[in-house]
């Protein structure tokens, strides 16, 4: 049998790296993906649970996709990733119109499973292996030019507010040479830029070799335009790391840490096992070995028993530190983990909410600092897509990630480009191509004429 099947991913983008693999197994075994659910028989809501509004959304949407069911009795209906691991059979006696449940070590599986479900079984899928590092697929790429790669999955952290040590398990990680032989198919399928991705990829180990061991072998792909890496935990965080970004022009000059606070009273009771001076002693360290480096964090306000002043720390850290980029989010109580019994200290919600706000905010205009020091520079850019709005427009990415539209025809979409940055809005920077693409290959080429 050959079914259409869609798939709707939330989440980080381990969640979008794994709707590649259940692409690549649904097509290995003969399925083919459709663009919308109209035209689908099979179809899955890849789900996140890092906090209840994320979780709750995607309920939301599992029950809106029923009306495909209504209307068609014969399609089915499964959920994936993190919320099916956390509720697992709950779900299928909570909303009846579920035909499959399928937990991220399960994904391999999935022939097996649509094959129950077609034979009228309602199937839940949900244990951890402790040995599935989905090696050998080759996972159904949504895009081209830019390749996620999965380099370990769990996490060992166990940090007191998050759930992904329950819903995604321990951490493994892949060999050496299985994440060199993905990126060199990836390269030769067209990708210019490949991202390592894991919940703490700076933990990454095999046994043999550690991150920056990985990074070196990775960067040393032939062709491989560019490489970046996501998330890091400044646990892990070292010098041979920050050495190995610096002695490689296609490792991208970004990294992504989260400090989540600036308190250390708070970091103590989140399990983050360092403190704001540690943490500050690294950031200096990166900014003296490379200086230009764009760094981006995560923030929690509202974590229980957060005080005015642990938040004036962590403004006062932001403020000191100053991120090109940070994601806030108002803390969330979560099952499983050790900070849901800190009920006694609550951070109101209107409380929570205007510290969002007021560290957006601050953010806001950093950020924006770093986006006019670049007006006036010339910057390479990875071209992605037509723009979503603006006829004849580009839009692509530069090494510090962020998002630039410039006029262009479709042909230059694969290609790292030369623009020179005339302005922005919001975070978007707006530009005009300088001569000629770069072709595919030759970019660290051009990366040095314009250093010189
Ligand atoms: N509440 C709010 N934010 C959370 N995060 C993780 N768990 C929670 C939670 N329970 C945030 C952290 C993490 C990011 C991916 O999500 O900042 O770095
Ligand atoms: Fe969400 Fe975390 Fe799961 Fe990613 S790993 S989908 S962020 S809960």
């Amino acid at each position: 049998m050959q079914l259409n099947y869609y798939i709707e991913t939330y989440g980080c983008q381990m969640n979008v790296a794994d709707t590649e693999l259940m692409g690549g197994v649904l097509k290995h075994d003969g399925h083919r993906r459709v663009p919308e659910p109209d035209q689908a028989d099979v179809l899955i809501v890849n789900t996140c649970a890092i906090r209840e509004h994320a979780e709750q959304r995607v309920i939301g949407r599992i029950g809106q996709l029923n009306r495909y069911k209504q209307s068609r009795p014969e399609v089915r209906l499964g959920v994936a990733g993190c919320v099916a691991k956390e509720l697992g059979r709950e779900l299928l006696d909570r909303a009846t119109y579920v035909d499959f449940v399928v937990g991220p070590d399960s994904y391999r599986q999935l022939p097996e499973i649509l094959a129950r479900v077609e034979g009228g079984e309602r199937v839940v899928y949900d244990r951890f292996n402790r040995s599935e590092h989905y090696e050998n697929l080759k996972p159904y790429r949504l895009e081209k030019f830019a390749a996620w790669i999965t380099i370990m999955r769990g996490c060992d952290k166990f940090c007191s507010y998050c759930i992904v040590p329950f819903t995604r398990g321990r951490e493994k990680c892949r060999t050496l040479e299985s994440v060199v032989e993905e990126v060199e198919t990836s390269v030769a399928d067209g990708a210019q830029e490949v991202t390592l991705l894991g919940q703490n990829v700076n933990s990454y180990h095999d046994g043999g070799a550690d991150f920056p061991d990985l990074l070196t072998a990775v960067a040393a792909v032939p062709s491989l335009a560019r490489v970046r890496f996501t998330t890091s935990h400044p646990w892990d965080f070292t010098e041979k790391l920050v050495d190995t970004i610096a002695g490689h022009d296609n490792i991208m000059n970004h990294v992504h840490l989260p400090v989540q606070s600036g308190s250390n009273r708070v970091l103590k009771a989140m399990k983050r096992e360092y403190t704001r001076e540690s943490y500050s002693r690294q950031i200096d360290m990166l900014r003296d070995r490379i200086p230009h480096c764009a760094l981006s964090t995560d923030i929690i306000v509202g974590f229980p028993g957060e005080t005015e002043a642990d938040f004036e720390a962590t403004l006062d850290l932001m403020t000191h530190t100053r991120y090109n980029s940070a994601y806030i989010f108002m803390y969330s109580p979560r099952p499983h983990t050790p900070a849901i019994d800190l009920t006694d200290e609550v951070v109101p919600r209107a409380v929570a909410q205007e510290r969002l706000e007021c560290l957006n905010e601050l953010q806001r205009s950093i950020g924006a600092a770093y986006l006019l020091e670049k007006v006036g520079t010339t910057q390479p850019v990875l071209v992605q897509r037509a723009a979503r709005r603006g006829r004849g427009l580009l839009s692509g990415w530069t090494e510090h990630r962020e998002t630039v539209v410039f006029p262009g025809s479709e042909e230059m979409i694969g290609e790292i480009v030369l623009v020179a940055i005339g302005g922005f809005s919001g975070f978007t920077l707006h530009a005009e191509p300088v001569g000629e693409p770069c072709p595919v290959g030759r970019y660290r080429g051009e990366l040095n004429i314009i250093a010189g």
